[in-house]
C-alpha cells in the first residue's frame, strides 16, 4: 500500500492528470479555434440576412452605455440579440486564442516547430484584433460594403491558420505529391481565393447589406454575379485538371488518400456552385444565401485543408538550395 502511495508515484499521478487536463483542454481549444472562426462567417451572414446590421448601433457598447442589448432598445430585441451574438463569438475567438498561445508555451515548447506554432497561435490573437477593429469601423460607417467585404475576408486567413495549427498540434500526416501536381494545386487554391473575394463584391451589390440605408457597390448585380459564376466555372475545371494529374503521376497511395480528398473538394465545388445559380435564379432567399454561406465556409476549410496536407514539389525543391 505505502509503495502504491509514495511521494514519487503521487507527483507523477498529479503530473499526469495535470497533463491529461490540458491535452482536453488542447482539444477544446485548437479545434474550438476552427470552429468559432468558420462560425464567425455564419453569424456575420445571419446579421446581414435578418437585417441586423445595426441591431447593436454602437462600439464597442451595444447601445448608450450598455455593453449588450437593454429593454425596448430602438432596433428591437432580435436585431439586437443576433448583432450582439456575432460579437460574442469574437470574444469566444479571444478567449480560445489566448489558450491557444498559453498551451502552446506550456506544452509544446520542446517541438522543434514551436516558433511555428506560436507564430499560428499569435496571429489569431492579432486576427481577433483586425476584427475587432474592422467590425468596429463596419459599424460606425454604417455598413460600407468594403468594410464588409474586409471583414469576411479577414476570415480567410484566419480560417486557415486555425486549421494548420490545429493539423500541426496533431502532427497530421502529409502526402507527398509531385511537381505537376504541385502546379495544378497552387492553381485551385488561388482560384479558390479568387472566387471567395469576388462574391463578397456579390454581396456589397446586392439586396442583403445588412440595414436597408447601407451603401452599395456599383457593379451591377448581374455582371458581377456572372464574373463571380464564370469563374466558379474556370474552378471546377481546375478542379478536374487537378483529379487528371493526380491520376497519371502519382501513385496508387497518393490517388487513393490525396485523390479521395481532392475528389470530395469537386463534390463540395459543385453543391455550392448550385446553390449560387439556383439562389440567384430565384432573387435571393435568405435561406439559400445562408446555405451559400455556409457552403463558401466549407470549401474554404477543404481547400485549405487539402493545400497544408500536400508536401508540395516545389518546397522540396527550395529546401535542398
Ligand atoms: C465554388 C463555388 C462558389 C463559392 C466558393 C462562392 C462563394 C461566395 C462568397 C464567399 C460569397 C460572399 C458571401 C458574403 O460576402 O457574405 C458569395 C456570394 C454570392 N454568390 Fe457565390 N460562390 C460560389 C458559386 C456561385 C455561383 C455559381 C453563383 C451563380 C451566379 C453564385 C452567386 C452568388 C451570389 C448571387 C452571391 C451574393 C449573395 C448575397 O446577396 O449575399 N455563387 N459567393
Amino acid at each position: 500500500m505505502s509503495q502504491i502511495w509514495s511521494p514519487s508515484r503521487l507527483t507523477r499521478l498529479t503530473r499526469l492528470t495535470r497533463l491529461t487536463r490540458l491535452t482536453r483542454l488542447s482539444s477544446i481549444v485548437f479545434n474550438g479555434l476552427l470552429f468559432f472562426q468558420s462560425a464567425l462567417i455564419v453569424t456575420g451572414g445571419a446579421v446581414r440576412l435578418t437585417g441586423s446590421g445595426l441591431g447593436c448601433p454602437t462600439w464597442p457598447q451595444c447601445t448608450g452605455d450598455s455593453i449588450k442589448p437593454i429593454a425596448h432598445q430602438a432596433q428591437g430585441q432580435l436585431h439586437a440579440w443576433i448583432e450582439f451574438g456575432n460579437r460574442l463569438v469574437a470574444w469566444i475567438i479571444f478567449i480560445l486564442a489566448i489558450l491557444a498561445i498559453f498551451i502552446v508555451i506550456k506544452k509544446f515548447r520542446e517541438r522543434r516547430d514551436f516558433k511555428r506554432l506560436r507564430a499560428l497561435a499569435v496571429l489569431q490573437l492579432l486576427g481577433f484584433v483586425g476584427q475587432v477593429v474592422l467590425g468596429g469601423i463596419t459599424v460606425l460607417t454604417k455598413l460600407n460594403p468594403i468594410t464588409v467585404s474586409a471583414h469576411f475576408l479577414l476570415t480567410i486567413p484566419l480560417i486557415a491558420g486555425a486549421l494548420s495549427l490545429r493539423n500541426r498540434i496533431y502532427q497530421k500526416s502529409t502526402t507527398s505529391i509531385s511537381k505537376k501536381t504541385t502546379s495544378a494545386l497552387n492553381v485551385v487554391l488561388l482560384l479558390t481565393i479568387l472566387v471567395l473575394f469576388v462574391g463578397t463584391l456579390v454581396t456589397g451589390t446586392g439586396p442583403h447589406a445588412g440595414d436597408i440605408q447601407a451603401k452599395r457597390y456599383h457593379f451591377g448585380e448581374r455582371n458581377i454575379s456572372f464574373i463571380h459564376g464564370g469563374i466558379v466555372l474556370i474552378l471546377i475545371a481546375a478542379i478536374l485538371y487537378l483529379l487528371i494529374m493526380i491520376r497519371t503521376n502519382e501513385p496508387k497511395e497518393v490517388t487513393n488518400s490525396f485523390g479521395q480528398r481532392a475528389l470530395i473538394f469537386l463534390f463540395i465545388a459543385l453543391a455550392q456552385g448550385a446553390i449560387g445559380y439556383i439562389q440567384y435564379l430565384t432573387k435571393l432567399p435568405e435561406v439559400l444565401v445562408a446555405a451559400h454561406l455556409v457552403g463558401a465556409t466549407l470549401i474554404w476549410v477543404s481547400a485549405w485543408g487539402l493545400y497544408i496536407n500536400a508536401d508540395k514539389a516545389d518546397k522540396k525543391e527550395f529546401r535542398k538550395i
